[in-house]
């Protein structure tokens, strides 16, 4: 899938605060004015080979430099580049397809329909679903665990019950819960970690009773690449009649996901760490468990019709989707997973994790370098401290080679105190970071400790 080179690889961020002084004739000629909307349904014949360098050669940004140096972008935990498939769909969208999509009886509004709905049926493959009825869109995980708690929670969720919630999880998936509990009088029960960054199983097996009605658990931590065995989890919740929903956010760019197999209530994700663009996310939930859901938030699209007597409401996953979606974000997303379910999967996986093995041995040699967490089972994440170096001076001192990494809190404080930290350094790896990038990363901190 080579790129074609049509999309802009020079900044062209608009100036903030600034009024343009050219007419829209300066209009860039390279946006689509004919109708260029991803294919619906995902790729089904063999998948394709992968590299990373055949990869990289569809993200124009990461051909482009920093500080004078190719850009290394390893904070892929925080947000994946985009594929020119990915630009290119929505670029086409505005410039040739640009329609509000259901309540238009019109050409557009009914292409628009059919593209945010194939974006909807093509999320339900991608995840396993049984139906795309059991999709709704938002805008990323952090909007589908507030939907969850404040519909799903809001009705089932009472004094003395638990929720249960690993200490590993992202705020996304803490602070929801505390909202939820503390209006309905249930509690937010933490689940210990082991040292190296596991759950601890036998903990989580005493934590669990009657009282627990929601075990929430990412599939993949963003601060210490544990990958936890949800599979199994689940099935123990399910013993005592607890709900699981699970927090793909970290999970779907690395792994192939099967939510009927995982046997998940819930399961969420963010585009933006997909390839895809921000704002826009999916809420699986189990079409039993959906049917029950009330609405969170009220408008247009979510009704049948409306009255000052009585109001009637449209099906799920419609009446869970008050007001105009982001449906361009569909589309993005749509071209994303086109873009990598065209790939072998499992070969991505096992090229990230050889990837990993590589830049824990290389990142060994750097003095004074201690990664966290050591689960045997990780996506591609390696959160470090380095002796002597606050986290963010080690960010800054790469960002001026060219290197992006992320440093602070991470979202997941908790984590963090388990290791006795309050902040440290992160290094996440996507599919197109390569061995020389990892050998950039680990020359500049070996720099950064000669040169103190
Ligand atoms: N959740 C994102 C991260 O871990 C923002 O960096």
């Amino acid at each position: 899938m080579p790129g074609t080179g049509a999309v802009p690889t020079t900044a062209a961020v608009p100036a903030s605060g600034a009024v343009p002084t050219t007419g829209a004739a300066s209009l860039p000629g390279a946006v689509p004015t004919t109708g260029a909307m991803p294919a619906a349904g995902l790729p089904t014949g063999q998948p394709a080979a992968f590299s990373p360098e055949m990869a990289r050669r569809d993200f124009p940004i990461l051909h482009r430099t920093v500080n004078g140096h190719p850009l290394v972008w390893l904070d892929n935990g925080a947000t994946t580049q985009k594929p020119r498939q990915v630009i290119e769909a929505v670029a086409g969208f505005y410039g040739a397809a640009n329609s509000n999509i259901h309540r238009g009886a019109h050409t557009m509004a009914r292409e628009a329909t059919e593209a945010y709905e194939g974006g909807r049926a093509a999320v339900a493959q991608f995840l396993g679903a049984a139906s795309p009825d059991d999709i709704v869109f938002v805008r990323g995980t952090t909007e589908a665990i507030n939907l969850v708690a404040q519909t799903w929670g809001r009705a089932n969720l009472g004094p003395g019950d638990d929720i249960l919630v690993p200490v590993l999880e992202h705020h996304s998936n803490i602070v929801p819960w505390q909202l939820i509990a503390k209006e309905t009088r249930a509690r937010v029960v933490p689940v210990p970690l082991q040292a190296d960054g596991r759950i601890d199983l036998d903990k989580y097996a005493d934590l669990l009773s009657m009282r627990t009605q929601l075990v929430a658990i990412s599939q993949a931590s963003n601060v210490l690449g544990t990958v936890p065995p949800v599979k199994e989890m689940t099935a123990l919740a399910h013993r005592y009649g607890a709900k699981v929903l699970v927090d793909g956010a970290q999970a779907v760019a690395h792994f192939p996901v099967d939510v009927q197999d995982l046997d998940a209530d819930f399961y969420v994700f963010s585009g933006h760490k997909l390839f895809a663009p921000t704002g826009i996310g999916a809420l699986y939930a189990k079409p039993e468990i959906l049917q029950q859901m009330t609405p969170w938030q009220g408008g247009g699209n979510m009704i049948e019709s409306v009255d000052f007597g009585r109001t009637t409401f449209a099906p799920v996953p419609h009446l869970l989707e008050a007001g105009t979606g982001h449906i361009s974000g569909v589309v993005g997303m749509l071209a994303a997973l086109n873009w990598l379910t065209a790939f072998d999967r499992d070969a991505i996986a096992a090229y990230e994790t050889s990837l990993m093995a590589y830049a824990q041995q290389a990142l060994a040699t750097v003095p004074g370098l201690e990664v966290i967490g050591s689960a045997p089972e990780r996506i591609a994440v390696l959160t470090f401290t380095l002796a002597g170096h606050d986290p963010a001076e080690i960010a800054a001192w790469l960002d001026r080679d060219g290197i992006a990494i992320r440093a602070g809190h991470h979202c997941a404080q908790p984590a963090l105190a388990h290791y006795g930290l309050e902040s440290a350094a992160r290094a996440s790896l996507a599919l197109y970071n390569t061995s020389e990038e990892v050998d950039q990363l680990v020359a500049s901190l070996h720099r950064l400790q000669q040169a103190t």
